[in-house]
């Protein structure tokens, strides 16, 4: 097993964490919290001896007890987090959406080359065999391709503390939040990586009070269709997401987690069967762990460009929509 460091102390983290023991991929050697107390209480959960705890971050990453650093921490601070990781020679998995801008994007392009380091994007459905069955169908009916609807809107809890006039991280432009830059990258992800990068992009945005996009509806063009995906956090919806192929259609129970997939044609109506772990990280850390193992630099250049996609898309749906971070 790989050994790991960890920024950032929320939920996901420990999903994280959880994953990657379950799989034997990682195993947690170091904790970075900016608290000692929180920092220790996290390390506790693993129930191992051995777990440093960093209140400072230039003496994590200086540390040489782990090789990998997963980075969950608000999204404006993975840009300056994951390059000093990658100076001090780790590999990082950085949360999605990896980075603010496209600026941040080609800084980070280039330290990676520089430094001959890998950098990840958990980007975690894109490597569950539900998401792989998807692209199979696709490619196999690709000359009737002709459009999709996504959808992906889950009612965030943090959103309480907006309509109480507070600003939580993931509602706000200095932390680079919003639907967009956080449930959206799921769908933006699906389109990418199925239908190749769009010709050009739209989003109508709803604006909430904190600056940020609550929730809204994207366009992505293709020569021969149109992507239309709907995202939000503040507002709660069960609408399927669909892929057209002229008389049939690939039914998706949802496009950021995909559990169930139906192709219908007219009133029939199949299942396609697909596999998926409970804990919806650990393939990701597997695939994550086989690539740095294996030194498997042409895996490495298809999920970075995907990255590279997804940023450039994410930033120009954000500036059609007049939205601007303090990163920015
Ligand atoms: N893949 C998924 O399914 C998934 C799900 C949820 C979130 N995410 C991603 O994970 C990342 C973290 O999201 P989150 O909702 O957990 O964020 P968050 O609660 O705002 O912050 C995460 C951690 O960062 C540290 N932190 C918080 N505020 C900070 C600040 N002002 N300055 C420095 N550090 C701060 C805290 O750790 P300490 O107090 O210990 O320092 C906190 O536990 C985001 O990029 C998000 O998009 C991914």
């Amino acid at each position: 097993m790989q050994k790991l460091g960890i920024i950032g102390t929320n939920w996901i983290t420990q999903q994280f964490v959880d994953a990657a023991r379950e799989s034997k991929s990682f195993d947690l050697t170091h904790v970075y919290s900016r608290s000692e107390e929180k920092g220790r209480d996290f390390a506790n959960q693993s129930k191992k001896p051995d777990i440093s705890v960093s209140t400072d971050l230039n003496s994590f990453f200086a540390s040489d007890d782990f090789d990998t650093v997963y980075i969950a921490s608000p999204n404006a601070l993975h840009f300056e987090q994951a390059k000093q990781a990658l100076q001090s020679g780790k590999n990082v998995i950085v949360e999605k959406p990896s980075f603010s801008n496209v600026e941040e994007f080609n800084e980070i392009e280039k330290v990676v080359k520089e430094t001959g380091m890998f950098l990840f994007e958990a980007a975690r459905h894109i490597h569950e065999d539900s998401f792989q069955k998807v692209h199979d169908f696709i490619d196999k009916y690709q000359s009737h391709l002709s459009g999709a609807s996504l959808s992906y809107m889950k009612y965030s809890s943090r959103y309480d503390q907006v309509l109480a006039g507070e600003e939580p991280n993931i509602f706000s432009l200095k932390f680079s939040g919003g639907a967009l830059y956080d449930l959206g990258v799921y769908p933006i992800y699906d389109a990418v990586v199925w239908f190749g990068k769009p010709d050009s992009v739209n989003y109508q945005a709803e604006i909430i009070q904190t600056g940020v996009d609550g929730s809204g509806v994207a366009t992505l063009k293709y020569p021969d269709f149109d992507v239309n995906i709907l995202f939000g956090k503040t507002k709660n919806s069960s609408m399927i997401s669909e892929i057209y192929f002229g008389k049939e259609t690939l039914q998706l129970d949802n496009a950021g987690t995909i559990r169930q997939i139906t192709a219908v044609s007219g009133d029939d109506q199949l299942e396609i069967p697909s596999t998926a772990n409970d804990n919806p990280m650990v393939d990701e850390a597997m695939a994550f762990a086989e690539i740095i193992k294996n030194h498997d630099t042409k895996k490495f250049e298809t999920l970075f460009n995907y990255a590279k996609i997804v940023n450039e898309t994410l930033f120009k749906l954000r500036e059609t929509a007049g939205i601007k971070f303090t990163a920015d």
